[in-house]
């Protein structure tokens, strides 16, 4: 009956998109569908999780540094993918993350195209950026593309796959006309996994094997320290190497803040992604335990161009199922399935994983994120963001900002006369009505609350060092 309900969706297809739905629907859709009706339990057995080999993941300090001469013939041979499907609805906006500003009125696709170009103007070389959207970013994203046209960044973009949601109970799509405008709820992009088969579909892979690109470079775009390192490049590309590193997966020092990642294990002699969700719920603890699993995937991937196209043709790809549930506005039941880009290591020859620095994974999935970036921690060169020589340590510090007060973008910075000197800051813990007053320094361990019905407003020119708020204090 799925089946019979999809073409009738395919019917229904505006002429532009009729294509585009017939083969995703036909082909992705009811693949992943299929083996979600027939695989049962957990697609992990916990007993067989092999302890990870010592050469299974390298230490990033032991990749050699090329020459110049050298990063110059293998950027010839890169092209650098930016994953831009997902929405900013985590931190309160509607359109896509990649077009909220997070320094100097620049957002992060500014960012990402301002590391690329400087990266294409130093080494005299043609990076081709590549964005992934999807149905619900293209739009604005491409809006926001016009304004590059003159850059030396040759850019292109492809549309990930748009699929169903599907009744919980009833297991048929929700949706009743394929005029997705018209019914944004009823239809959902299928994860970062869906990268692989999407970049194919469009005529990318096959343009760019062609023009003698070999590797890609794959990562969040909200990830702002996902910027091209030449050891690791080194390590892929270096002709004198001659790799057989298919897939290269940057992990890093997994800390209590990041027990839910995903993190790397060696199982059925080979290295894998393993997700929470994939954990049998009695090992749950096990999973989070950051003695056993030392590290987690910050979704920085190498990936090898021509493997990607061997995957795909010998119909070899098979990345575990996200079930994702939600529950509509309507108060429907929905499910999505999903795939995770790291989920495709298993399916490529000589997968390793690089234990990379922290610098290397800083994504801004919530404002206290934000904070961080937009503040004098980091300073702004040639697109990347370094940390300031004035912080002592290199760890950045913990931020924690209320729900209620804090969660969204545009009330968050409505909070700040502007953002607070946090140098020295090591704990910041935030909760209810405050706002913060121009040149706010803030050291040590801060912590603010104002309770149910209280306001604290931080004045102008404010210190606080080891300091705790509440109530109506006065500071
Ligand atoms: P995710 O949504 O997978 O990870 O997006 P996250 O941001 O860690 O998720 P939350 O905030 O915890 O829920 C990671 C990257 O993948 C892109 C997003 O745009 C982001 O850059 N993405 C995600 C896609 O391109 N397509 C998708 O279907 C999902």
């Amino acid at each position: 009956q799925l089946n019979h309900e999809l073409e009738k969706l395919i019917e229904t297809a505006a002429p532009e998109n009729s294509d585009k739905l017939t083969k995703e629907l036909q082909n992705g859709f009811s693949n992943l569908f299929a083996r979600f009706l027939e695989e049962e339990g957990p697609s992990v057995k916990w007993d067989n999780i092999e302890k990870l080999p010592l050469e299974a993941v390298k230490d990033y300090n032991t990749l050699e540094t090329p020459t110049t001469d050298v990063i110059h013939k293998m950027l010839a041979k890169l092209i650098v993918v930016k994953l831009n499907g997902g929405l900013g609805t985590s931190m309160g906006c509607n359109g896509p993350k990649s077009v909220i500003s997070v320094r100097n009125n620049l957002t992060f696709l500014d960012l990402t195209v301002q590391q690329i170009e400087h990266l294409n103007k130093t080494y005299k070389t043609n990076v081709p950026l590549i964005l992934m959207n999807s149905f619900n970013t293209d739009e604005d994203t491409e809006k926001v593309l016009r304004k590059y046209k003159n850059l030396n960044v040759e850019i292109h973009s492809f549309n990930q796959s748009c699929y169903p949601r599907i009744n919980k109970e009833t297991l048929l799509p929700i949706a009743r006309s394929s005029y997705y405008e018209d019914d944004l709820e009823a239809w959902y992009p299928p994860g970062h996994g869906d990268f692989y088969q999407s970049f194919k579909n469009c005529g990318l892979l096959k343009k760019f094997l062609d023009q003698g690109r070999e590797y890609c470079f794959i990562s969040n775009i909200d990830n702002l320290g996902a910027t091209v390192d030449f050891n690791i490049m080194n390590l892929v590309l270096n002709p004198s190497n001659r790799s057989q590193h298919e897939f290269v997966m940057e992990v890093t020092d997994k800390t209590q803040a990041d027990v839910k990642g995903g993190t790397l294990i060696q199982y059925e002699n080979k290295l894998r992604l393993l997700e929470i969700a994939q954990v049998p719920k009695e090992h749950v603890d096990d999973f989070k335990s950051v003695k056993t699993f030392k590290f987690f995937n910050t979704n920085n991937i190498w990936a090898k161009l021509d493997a990607i196209d061997r995957v795909l043709v010998d119909n070899k790809l098979n990345m575990e199922i996200i079930i994702n549930n939600k529950s509509l506005d309507n108060g429907i039941n929905v499910i999505q399935l999903e795939t995770a880009v790291g989920a495709a290591m298993k399916c490529f020859e000589g997968g390793v994983g690089i234990n990379v620095p922290r610098s290397r994974f800083l994504p801004v999935k919530k404002t206290s994120d934000l904070l961080l970036v937009m503040s004098n921690l980091y300073n702004l060169k040639n697109g990347s963001l370094v940390m300031s020589p004035q912080r002592m340590f290199p760890t950045t510090p913990l931020v924690k900002l209320g729900e209620n007060h804090f969660s969204k973008v545009r009330e968050f910075l409505g909070r700040f006369a502007n953002i607070p000197d946090i140098i020295e800051l090591d704990h910041l813990t935030v909760s209810g009505d405050v706002t913060f007053g121009g040149r706010v320094s803030l050291k040590g361990t801060v912590i603010i609350i104002a309770n149910h019905g209280d306001r604290i407003d931080i004045p102008t020119g404010a210190t606080l060092e080891n300091k705790i708020v509440s109530g109506n204090m006065r500071i």
